[in-house]
Order: C-alpha cells, then structure tokens, then sequence
C-alpha cells in the first residue's frame, strides 16, 4: 500500500462558496471568537483551520470526482466546521473530538446552522480518540505526538462503522505530526480512500491510499 499525492492547484482559491457554506463559515468564526475569549481553559490543542481553502478544497475533489464514495471523517474536529462543510456538500460526516466541550459547540453549531440556513445537514458528532486502538503499533507510534490526546478510547463501535468505510478524511495537524494521522489512514483506511490535511502556510495536502 502507498500514499499518491495528488496536487491541488492554487486556483482552487478562485471558487466560489454556496451561500450555506459561507453563512456557516461567518457563524462559526464569530461563535469560535466568542468560545476562546470566554474560556481560559479552551484545549490547548485547538486552532481552527482556514474554512474558506477547506470548502474550496471540498468543492475541487467533488467537482474532480475524486470520490469513491460520500462518508467524510474528521479527525480531531474542534469546532466541527469541517465536519459540517462537508454535511452542506451533501456527505455522510462524522466529526470526532476528545475535548467534550467542543464537541457541545459542534452540536450547538449545527443546530444553529440548520435553522438559520434552512439546511438539513447530516452530520454527527463522537467524543473520544479517533486513534483505533486495535491497530498494531499506532499507539506507540503516538507517544511521539505533543499535541494528540492518546489516553481516551476510540469511538468507531459508537459509530458503527470503522476506519474502512470512509472515503474520505480531514484533519489539522500540528506542525511536524502530520506523519502520524498518514500512518493512521494508511494502516486503517479503505484503498483508494484519501485524506486531505491542512498544513498551515503550505495550504491543503491530500493524498489516495493506492
Ligand atoms: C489543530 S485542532 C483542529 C480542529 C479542526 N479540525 C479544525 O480544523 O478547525 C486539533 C483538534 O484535535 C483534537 N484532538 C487531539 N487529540 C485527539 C484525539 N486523539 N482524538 C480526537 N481529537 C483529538 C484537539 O482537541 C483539537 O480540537
């Protein structure tokens, strides 16, 4: 099994955004701001990623047809604002988030989005690891990571559905740990499934499991 990079060329920047999608964004943004300034103790391992280059992103593999399939995952959701663009994109999405409090937002969010927007969006929200346990050595593998949470079980039982039956993955990793959420996809997830990361000032990455 390899990991194929596949480019996404900077005039993704140029797409335009559906009007849930950017109602969404502006909402999220405001309530993320209000959250951290009300909370001293916001988990240390939470920074939202750029929403717009996410959605554009999203748009670029539908309208590409990198798909094989709609489940979308995201691990480490903060907020769920990944998990919810890729709800409005018409994906089965699943956001899972250690920090309980976060995941209260990620609910909040979405209720406020389906009312406001008038979408009905399918999206759902686990706390615990998304790190599968039963995987050979991942947890080891783990122990290197500043800024993943390796003491929480995971929740694919709760979810009903394992690592394999995605199609498609987000994360955010910190710098310099992005290794590990490949080593995540590559040992657990289904061929020809991808994983798409955010990677700070070098923009979105996304790779095919092939
Ligand atoms: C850099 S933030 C990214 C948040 C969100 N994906 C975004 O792009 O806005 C990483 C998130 O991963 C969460 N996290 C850390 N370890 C985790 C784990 N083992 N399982 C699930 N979430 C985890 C943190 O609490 C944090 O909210």
């Amino acid at each position: 099994m390899t990991l194929q990079t596949i480019d996404i060329p900077d005039s993704i920047k140029d797409l335009p955004h559906a009007r849930e999608a950017a109602g969404l964004i502006d909402l999220a943004n405001d309530r993320i701001e209000t959250f951290m300034l009300a909370n001293d103790r916001v988990t240390e391992n939470f920074v939202p990623c750029d929403f717009h280059l996410l959605d554009q992103s999203l748009t670029w593999i539908t309208q590409n047809n990198l798909l094989t399939g709609r489940r979308f995952c995201e691990f480490g959701s903060g907020f769920g604002v990944a998990t919810l663009l890729a709800a409005v994109q018409q994906m089965d999405s699943v956001g899972i988030e250690i920090d309980s409090d976060l995941v209260d937002q990620s609910i909040d969010l979405c209720h406020a989005v389906g009312s406001t927007e008038s979408v009905d969006l399918t999206a759902n929200f686990y706390c615990g690891s998304f790190i599968p346990r039963n995987t050979h050595g991942i947890l080891e593998l783990a122990k290197d990571m500043e800024h993943v949470d390796t003491h929480q079980g995971d929740v694919y039982q709760e979810i009903g559905l394992a690592l394999e039956d995605f199609d498609l993955f987000f994360a955010f990793p910190w710098p310099g740990e992005h290794h590990f959420f490949e080593a995540v996809f590559q040992a657990g997830a289904a061929t020809n499934a991808l994983l798409l990361t955010y990677r700070g000032r070098d923009g979105m990455h996304l790779i095919r499991k092939t």
